[in-house]
């Protein structure tokens, strides 16, 4: 079955397109199959993916499709099946809408970006929440996982760096099923580089910066496909 990610915060420039890039790049070279579906009428993604045309950078095993309302989306994931997309990862619009709702409700695995910001951390809550409506309110199991981005070394003294993980702690007290990955995404020129129509990172020359770039990328994709793994042997225990 194809697995279905979504990348949602309801703040705009929290890192949700950054990230599906990063993940995308990182599951292609693994050999999945990989679609990405851009649900922001921004158009951020596929505007990238449009770029990486021009400059002759396509991704291998990578495909961009445009989501623009509920119904696309839902037509898009019910083509799935026949498409043999190994994953399919949605790139949310950063204000809560109808589409976000459908976009949670098609995924497996939610995953917030979280940068050491109050808005930021408070629209990962946001996200637990509305997970945990949908699940409640379907009987589904859809997991909700944070991540910190754009971190920096003295960032990490920031007051609200230091009350992320406080913060999920009291979501999960409050009976939220969230959890905060330990894995960090720094803040990194390459990056935001990559948006610039360059492909993905697992495709630029391994220079130092790109190097540490993807064994951050690669730790983080280990961590996900682990917590689910516990996730799913735990819910057949
Ligand atoms: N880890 C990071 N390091 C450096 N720049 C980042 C990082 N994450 C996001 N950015 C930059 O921050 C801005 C907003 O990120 P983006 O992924 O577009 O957010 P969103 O999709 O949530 O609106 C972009 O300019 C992006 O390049
Ligand atoms: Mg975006």
């Amino acid at each position: 079955m194809t697995k279905v990610y979504a990348a949602i915060s309801n703040k705009g420039g929290a890192g949700k397109t950054t990230l599906v890039t990063l993940l995308a790049g990182e599951y292609a070279l693994r050999g999945e199959r990989v679609l990405l579906i851009d649900a922001d009428g921004r158009l951020n993604l596929s505007g990238w993916w449009r770029l990486c045309h021009s400059k002759a950078n396509v991704p291998e095993n990578i495909d961009v499709t445009i989501a623009a309302s509920r119904r696309a989306l839902e037509m898009e994931i019910a083509r799935l099946q026949k498409n043999s997309f190994d994953l399919v990862i949605i790139d949310a619009p950063g204000v809560d809408s109808t589409i976000q709702e459908a976009i949670i409700g098609s995924s497996q695995l939610v995953i917030s970006p979280v940068q050491p910001g109050i808005k930021e951390i408070e629209a990962a809550g946001q996200a637990a929440a509305s997970v945990a409506e949908i699940n409640d309110r379907y009987g589904s199991q859809i997991l909700h996982l944070n991540v910190r981005t754009r971190i920096t070394v003295p960032g990490r003294n920031l007051e609200a760096y230091r009350y992320v993980r406080p913060f999920v702690v009291g979501l999960q007290q409050a009976g939220y099923q969230t959890a905060l990955l330990s894995t960090e995404l720094f803040e990194r020129n390459i990056y935001r580089a990559i948006q610039n129509g360059l492909g993905t990172l697992q495709m630029q020359e391994l220079s130092d910066p790109v190097r540490r770039a993807r064994r951050e990328v690669l730790t983080l994709v280990e961590e996900i496909e682990a917590t689910r793994r516990a996730k799913i042997t735990g819910d057949a225990a």
